[in-house]
Protein backbone atom coordinates (compact mmCIF):
# COMPACT_ATOMS: atom_id res chain seq x y z
CA UNK A 1 0.00 0.00 0.00
CA UNK A 2 1.44 3.73 -0.68
CA UNK A 3 -0.88 5.56 1.24
CA UNK A 4 -1.33 4.76 4.95
CA UNK A 5 -4.14 7.40 5.69
CA UNK A 6 -6.70 8.57 8.64
CA UNK A 7 -9.60 9.44 7.12
CA UNK A 8 -11.23 12.39 9.41
CA UNK A 9 -15.30 12.69 8.42
CA UNK A 10 -19.16 13.44 9.24
CA UNK A 11 -20.52 11.00 7.01
CA UNK A 12 -22.69 12.03 5.06
CA UNK A 13 -23.46 11.09 1.60
CA UNK A 14 -20.00 12.10 -0.38
CA UNK A 15 -18.41 10.95 2.77
CA UNK A 16 -19.54 7.29 2.50
CA UNK A 17 -18.90 7.35 -1.31
CA UNK A 18 -15.01 8.59 -0.02
CA UNK A 19 -15.17 6.02 2.43
CA UNK A 20 -15.77 2.70 0.12
CA UNK A 21 -12.85 4.28 -2.02
CA UNK A 22 -10.62 4.56 0.85
CA UNK A 23 -11.70 1.05 1.79
CA UNK A 24 -11.27 -0.50 -1.91
CA UNK A 25 -8.54 1.41 -3.78
CA UNK A 26 -5.14 -0.81 -3.66
CA UNK A 27 -2.98 1.89 -3.18
CA UNK A 28 -4.94 2.99 0.14
CA UNK A 29 -4.62 1.62 3.57
CA UNK A 30 -7.12 2.89 5.68
CA UNK A 31 -6.19 3.08 9.14
CA UNK A 32 -8.96 4.32 10.43
CA UNK A 33 -11.57 6.92 10.64
CA UNK A 34 -12.17 9.61 12.95
CA UNK A 35 -15.63 11.31 13.52
CA UNK A 36 -16.82 14.54 13.54
CA UNK A 37 -20.16 16.94 13.75
CA UNK A 38 -21.29 18.41 10.56
CA UNK A 39 -23.48 16.65 8.11
CA UNK A 40 -24.45 14.79 10.63
CA UNK A 41 -24.19 15.06 14.63
CA UNK A 42 -21.29 13.10 16.35
CA UNK A 43 -23.28 10.34 17.01
CA UNK A 44 -24.85 9.74 13.64
CA UNK A 45 -21.26 10.12 12.18
CA UNK A 46 -19.75 7.69 14.30
CA UNK A 47 -23.03 4.70 13.30
CA UNK A 48 -22.12 5.40 10.03
CA UNK A 49 -18.79 5.31 9.73
CA UNK A 50 -18.58 1.90 11.84
CA UNK A 51 -21.44 0.62 9.50
CA UNK A 52 -19.84 1.28 6.36
CA UNK A 53 -16.77 -0.65 7.31
CA UNK A 54 -19.05 -3.86 8.20
CA UNK A 55 -21.02 -3.34 4.93
CA UNK A 56 -17.93 -3.27 2.89
CA UNK A 57 -16.63 -5.90 4.85
CA UNK A 58 -13.72 -4.36 6.25
CA UNK A 59 -14.27 -2.80 9.42
CA UNK A 60 -11.36 -0.29 10.67
CA UNK A 61 -10.82 1.32 14.22
CA UNK A 62 -13.49 4.52 14.38
CA UNK A 63 -12.41 7.52 17.51
CA UNK A 64 -15.61 9.61 18.26
CA UNK A 65 -14.16 13.72 18.12
CA UNK A 66 -15.85 17.06 17.83
CA UNK A 67 -19.28 17.11 18.74
CA UNK A 68 -19.43 20.65 18.14
CA UNK A 69 -16.91 23.76 16.58
CA UNK A 70 -14.46 25.29 19.09
CA UNK A 71 -15.73 28.65 19.41
CA UNK A 72 -19.42 28.96 17.60
CA UNK A 73 -22.26 27.66 18.25
CA UNK A 74 -23.23 24.57 15.90
CA UNK A 75 -24.69 25.40 12.57
CA UNK A 76 -27.83 23.57 12.48
CA UNK A 77 -27.24 20.00 10.20
CA UNK A 78 -28.06 19.90 6.49
CA UNK A 79 -30.94 17.32 6.50
CA UNK A 80 -32.33 18.59 3.33
CA UNK A 81 -29.06 17.72 1.54
CA UNK A 82 -27.84 14.40 3.31
CA UNK A 83 -31.25 13.57 5.28
CA UNK A 84 -31.86 12.97 9.25
CA UNK A 85 -29.96 10.16 9.15
CA UNK A 86 -26.78 11.32 6.38
CA UNK A 87 -27.56 8.97 4.24
CA UNK A 88 -30.75 9.91 2.22
CA UNK A 89 -33.13 8.49 4.87
CA UNK A 90 -33.19 4.61 3.27
CA UNK A 91 -33.36 1.91 6.36
CA UNK A 92 -30.02 0.97 7.65
CA UNK A 93 -28.83 -2.45 8.98
CA UNK A 94 -27.95 -2.88 12.60
CA UNK A 95 -24.24 -1.74 13.33
CA UNK A 96 -22.24 -4.83 15.66
CA UNK A 97 -19.03 -3.39 16.46
CA UNK A 98 -18.14 -0.22 18.51
CA UNK A 99 -15.99 2.88 18.70
CA UNK A 100 -12.78 3.28 20.17
CA UNK A 101 -12.09 3.94 23.62
CA UNK A 102 -9.85 6.69 22.75
CA UNK A 103 -10.97 9.94 20.94
CA UNK A 104 -10.30 11.72 17.57
CA UNK A 105 -7.54 13.60 18.52
CA UNK A 106 -6.01 11.06 20.26
CA UNK A 107 -6.27 8.48 18.15
CA UNK A 108 -4.52 10.76 15.41
CA UNK A 109 -1.50 11.53 17.36
CA UNK A 110 -1.13 7.84 18.60
CA UNK A 111 -1.14 6.58 14.70
CA UNK A 112 1.34 9.31 13.38
CA UNK A 113 3.90 9.04 16.37
CA UNK A 114 3.63 5.02 15.43
CA UNK A 115 4.59 5.57 11.97
CA UNK A 116 6.89 8.99 11.80
CA UNK A 117 6.67 10.55 8.27
CA UNK A 118 4.20 7.69 6.89
CA UNK A 119 0.88 8.95 7.53
CA UNK A 120 -1.46 11.21 5.19
CA UNK A 121 -4.31 12.73 7.52
CA UNK A 122 -7.11 13.54 4.92
CA UNK A 123 -9.60 15.82 6.62
CA UNK A 124 -13.17 15.77 4.84
CA UNK A 125 -15.39 17.85 7.15
CA UNK A 126 -14.95 20.53 9.67
CA UNK A 127 -11.37 20.94 11.31
CA UNK A 128 -12.29 20.18 15.46
CA UNK A 129 -10.04 16.73 15.07
CA UNK A 130 -7.43 17.84 13.31
CA UNK A 131 -7.12 21.32 15.66
CA UNK A 132 -7.78 19.12 18.99
CA UNK A 133 -4.82 16.60 17.87
CA UNK A 134 -2.47 19.69 16.85
CA UNK A 135 -2.88 21.48 20.86
CA UNK A 136 -2.58 18.08 22.13
CA UNK A 137 1.06 17.06 20.04
CA UNK A 138 2.15 19.78 18.39
CA UNK A 139 5.21 18.03 16.90
CA UNK A 140 2.65 16.21 14.83
CA UNK A 141 3.06 19.10 12.17
CA UNK A 142 6.78 16.83 11.35
CA UNK A 143 5.67 13.63 11.99
CA UNK A 144 2.67 13.20 9.51
CA UNK A 145 3.78 12.64 5.29
CA UNK A 146 0.94 15.39 4.22
CA UNK A 147 -2.49 16.34 5.12
CA UNK A 148 -5.22 16.41 2.39
CA UNK A 149 -8.22 18.67 2.87
CA UNK A 150 -11.33 19.15 1.59
CA UNK A 151 -12.61 22.36 1.98
CA UNK A 152 -12.38 26.12 1.18
CA UNK A 153 -12.51 28.01 -2.19
CA UNK A 154 -10.33 30.10 -3.39
CA UNK A 155 -12.31 31.56 -6.93
CA UNK A 156 -15.35 29.44 -6.93
CA UNK A 157 -17.34 31.03 -4.36
CA UNK A 158 -18.87 29.37 -1.26
CA UNK A 159 -21.76 26.65 -0.52
CA UNK A 160 -23.41 28.37 2.11
CA UNK A 161 -22.97 31.65 1.86
CA UNK A 162 -21.49 33.43 -0.88
CA UNK A 163 -17.80 32.53 -0.07
CA UNK A 164 -17.25 30.64 2.24
CA UNK A 165 -17.47 26.38 1.82
CA UNK A 166 -19.94 23.83 4.46
CA UNK A 167 -16.30 22.29 5.85
CA UNK A 168 -14.49 25.75 6.68
CA UNK A 169 -17.93 27.80 7.53
CA UNK A 170 -18.80 24.85 10.29
CA UNK A 171 -15.82 25.45 12.48
CA UNK A 172 -13.32 28.42 10.78
CA UNK A 173 -11.35 28.85 14.27
CA UNK A 174 -10.67 25.27 13.67
CA UNK A 175 -9.70 25.68 10.17
CA UNK A 176 -7.99 28.53 10.86
CA UNK A 177 -5.31 26.77 13.14
CA UNK A 178 -5.31 23.37 10.60
CA UNK A 179 -4.91 25.66 7.34
CA UNK A 180 -1.97 27.66 8.86
CA UNK A 181 -0.28 24.69 11.05
CA UNK A 182 3.20 25.16 8.82
CA UNK A 183 2.28 21.02 7.98
CA UNK A 184 2.71 19.64 4.27
CA UNK A 185 -1.34 20.35 3.66
CA UNK A 186 -3.36 20.99 0.05
CA UNK A 187 -6.55 22.10 -0.14
CA UNK A 188 -8.95 20.27 -2.00
CA UNK A 189 -12.13 23.26 -2.08
CA UNK A 190 -15.04 24.08 -4.44
CA UNK A 191 -12.96 25.25 -7.28
CA UNK A 192 -12.01 21.56 -8.37
CA UNK A 193 -14.68 19.32 -6.38
CA UNK A 194 -17.64 21.72 -8.39
CA UNK A 195 -16.11 20.16 -11.90
CA UNK A 196 -16.55 16.63 -10.86
CA UNK A 197 -20.10 15.02 -11.62
CA UNK A 198 -21.06 11.89 -11.04
CA UNK A 199 -23.55 10.62 -13.07
CA UNK A 200 -26.60 8.76 -12.64
CA UNK A 201 -24.82 6.10 -15.03
CA UNK A 202 -21.40 6.25 -12.91
CA UNK A 203 -23.48 5.36 -9.79
CA UNK A 204 -24.98 2.37 -11.48
CA UNK A 205 -21.81 0.78 -11.78
CA UNK A 206 -20.69 1.35 -8.31
CA UNK A 207 -24.28 -0.04 -7.54
CA UNK A 208 -24.12 -3.21 -9.14
CA UNK A 209 -20.14 -3.95 -8.33
CA UNK A 210 -20.84 -3.00 -4.34
CA UNK A 211 -22.68 -5.43 -3.01
CA UNK A 212 -24.72 -4.25 0.07
CA UNK A 213 -22.72 -1.40 0.57
CA UNK A 214 -23.68 -0.14 -3.41
CA UNK A 215 -26.91 -0.21 -2.80
CA UNK A 216 -26.71 2.37 0.35
CA UNK A 217 -24.54 3.92 -1.47
CA UNK A 218 -26.47 4.34 -4.40
CA UNK A 219 -29.94 4.98 -2.34
CA UNK A 220 -28.44 7.49 -0.49
CA UNK A 221 -26.73 9.23 -3.38
CA UNK A 222 -30.50 9.55 -4.96
CA UNK A 223 -31.32 11.72 -2.12
CA UNK A 224 -28.46 13.56 -2.57
CA UNK A 225 -28.71 14.26 -6.38
CA UNK A 226 -31.96 15.82 -5.73
CA UNK A 227 -30.39 18.57 -3.95
CA UNK A 228 -28.00 19.03 -6.89
CA UNK A 229 -31.00 19.08 -9.55
CA UNK A 230 -32.59 21.94 -7.34
CA UNK A 231 -28.77 24.08 -6.60
CA UNK A 232 -26.39 23.97 -9.32
CA UNK A 233 -29.26 22.33 -12.06
CA UNK A 234 -27.54 19.26 -12.90
CA UNK A 235 -28.32 15.96 -13.36
CA UNK A 236 -25.72 14.25 -11.10
CA UNK A 237 -23.64 15.28 -8.31
CA UNK A 238 -20.14 16.78 -6.36
CA UNK A 239 -18.72 14.09 -5.09
CA UNK A 240 -16.73 16.44 -2.91
CA UNK A 241 -14.55 14.03 -0.23
CA UNK A 242 -13.39 11.64 -2.94
CA UNK A 243 -11.72 14.27 -5.08
CA UNK A 244 -9.78 14.61 -2.20
CA UNK A 245 -8.49 10.73 -1.96
CA UNK A 246 -8.14 11.40 -6.19
CA UNK A 247 -5.76 14.18 -4.99
CA UNK A 248 -3.70 11.92 -2.81
CA UNK A 249 -3.62 8.79 -5.63
CA UNK A 250 -4.13 10.77 -9.02
CA UNK A 251 -2.20 13.99 -8.44
CA UNK A 252 -1.04 14.67 -12.02
CA UNK A 253 -5.29 15.32 -12.87
CA UNK A 254 -5.02 18.46 -10.98
CA UNK A 255 -3.43 21.98 -11.56
CA UNK A 256 -1.98 23.52 -8.34
CA UNK A 257 -0.54 26.69 -6.60
CA UNK A 258 1.07 27.64 -3.63
CA UNK A 259 0.62 30.92 -1.28
CA UNK A 260 -0.79 31.80 2.45
CA UNK A 261 -3.92 30.88 3.67
CA UNK A 262 -6.01 32.70 5.98
CA UNK A 263 -9.03 31.53 7.25
CA UNK A 264 -12.18 34.30 8.12
CA UNK A 265 -13.40 33.73 11.46
CA UNK A 266 -16.00 36.57 12.20
CA UNK A 267 -18.40 38.83 10.20
CA UNK A 268 -20.76 38.28 7.01
CA UNK A 269 -17.37 36.57 5.40
CA UNK A 270 -17.33 33.82 8.17
CA UNK A 271 -15.58 30.77 6.83
CA UNK A 272 -14.03 32.20 3.59
CA UNK A 273 -10.44 30.92 3.01
CA UNK A 274 -8.42 33.37 1.19
CA UNK A 275 -4.99 32.93 -0.36
CA UNK A 276 -2.15 35.02 -0.77
CA UNK A 277 0.27 33.83 -3.67
CA UNK A 278 3.31 32.91 -2.91
CA UNK A 279 6.03 35.78 -3.32
CA UNK A 280 3.36 38.48 -4.10
CA UNK A 281 4.03 41.25 -2.00
CA UNK A 282 1.01 43.02 -0.20
CA UNK A 283 1.05 46.93 1.20
CA UNK A 284 -1.02 45.03 4.32
CA UNK A 285 1.77 42.07 5.22
CA UNK A 286 -1.08 40.28 7.67
CA UNK A 287 -2.17 37.77 4.34
CA UNK A 288 1.30 36.22 3.69
CA UNK A 289 2.72 35.59 7.14
CA UNK A 290 1.37 32.09 7.68
CA UNK A 291 3.47 29.10 6.34
CA UNK A 292 3.10 28.20 3.06
CA UNK A 293 0.15 25.57 1.95
CA UNK A 294 -1.17 23.99 -1.44
CA UNK A 295 -4.29 24.94 -3.17
CA UNK A 296 -6.08 22.85 -5.89
CA UNK A 297 -7.34 25.08 -8.63
CA UNK A 298 -7.84 23.38 -11.64
CA UNK A 299 -8.68 19.65 -12.46
CA UNK A 300 -9.52 17.16 -14.85
CA UNK A 301 -13.18 17.03 -13.51
CA UNK A 302 -14.36 13.93 -16.44
CA UNK A 303 -11.13 11.86 -15.34
CA UNK A 304 -11.58 12.05 -11.53
CA UNK A 305 -15.30 11.23 -11.51
CA UNK A 306 -14.17 8.18 -14.25
CA UNK A 307 -11.27 7.05 -11.94
CA UNK A 308 -13.86 7.23 -8.52
CA UNK A 309 -16.43 4.86 -10.80
CA UNK A 310 -13.51 2.71 -12.23
CA UNK A 311 -12.39 2.12 -8.12
CA UNK A 312 -15.88 1.33 -7.48
CA UNK A 313 -17.15 -0.23 -10.38
O1 LIG B 1 -18.74 21.44 0.90
C1 LIG B 1 -18.66 20.07 0.71
C2 LIG B 1 -18.37 19.37 2.01
O2 LIG B 1 -19.44 19.66 2.90
C3 LIG B 1 -18.26 17.86 1.92
O3 LIG B 1 -17.33 17.39 2.85
C4 LIG B 1 -19.66 17.40 2.25
O4 LIG B 1 -19.65 16.14 2.87
C5 LIG B 1 -20.24 18.51 3.09
O5 LIG B 1 -20.23 18.29 4.40
CA1 LIG C 1 -17.87 15.56 4.38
Amino acid sequence: MKYPIIFDTDPGVDDAQAIAIALRHPDIDLLGMTTTFGNVDIDTATHNALLLGELAGQPVPVAQGSACPMVKPRHPAPKHIHGDNGLGNIPLPPVTGQAESRNAAQFIVDTVRARPGEVSLVAVGPLGNLAAALQLAPEIVNLVRQVVVMGGSIREGGNVTPVAEANIFNDAHAAQKVLTAGWPLTLVGLDVTHRCILTPEHMSRIEAAQGSLGRVLAGSYDFYRAFYRDALGIDGCCPHDSVALAWLVRPELFKTTRGHLTVVTEGAAEGQTILAAEGRQFIEPRWSGTPLAQVCLEVDGAAVSQWIADTLG
